[in-house]
């Protein structure tokens, strides 16, 4: 099983972007935590972070199958089972993404570090919920690895 953890705009910042918002935790740290979750669970897990809308979009597609644009990241040229996604501000306005994502039928489960529904009245909606699998939100770091054995354990519960 392949999970794709894709983090939209401003998150290669986290550690040190607004640390009393989202933590101390480098990117790079949380995705150290994933990929042991998910060899502990036996999946593979393949990472990217896109300050570039369409960038995102590319890969969503490609990782839904779709033949990959010029450009997308060797590791999301195969189809992934599933995306772990904090898609960042895009949560809040991109309709693109929500299709991207629903176009090519990828489960996803939306993740967010803050919680978003007891932020800035602009942050308490989110465009993708509504087609997720689930909602992790205001955890911190440990937020994804959650996702993680969440969505595995729907995945194979599906599957038996
Ligand atoms: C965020 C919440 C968003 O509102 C914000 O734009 C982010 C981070 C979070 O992880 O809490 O970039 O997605």
């Amino acid at each position: 099983m392949r999970i794709a953890v894709l983090n939209g705009p401003n998150l290669n910042l986290l550690g040190t972007r607004e640390p009393e918002l989202y933590g101390t935790t480098t990117l790079a740290e949380i995705e150290a935590r994933v990929a042991t979750v998910a060899s502990e669970l036996g999946v593979t897990a393949v990472f990217g972070q896109f300050n570039h809308e369409g960038d995102l979009i590319d890969a969503i597609h490609a990782l839904g199958g779709r033949p990959a644009a010029p450009g997308v990241a060797p590791q999301f040229r195969d189809r992934a089972d599933a995306a772990l996604i904090n898609a960042g501000a895009w949560t809040h306005t991109s309709l693109a993404l929500r299709d991207a994502l629903t176009g090519v039928s990828l489960p996803f489960v939306e993740v967010h570090l803050s919680n978003i529904y007891t932020r800035e009245p602009e942050r308490r909606h989110s465009v993708l919920v509504s087609a997720a699998r689930g909602l992790v939100c205001g955890l911190g770091a440990t937020g994804y690895e959650l996702a993680l054995t969440g969505i595995v354990a729907q995945l194979r519960a599906k599957r038996a």
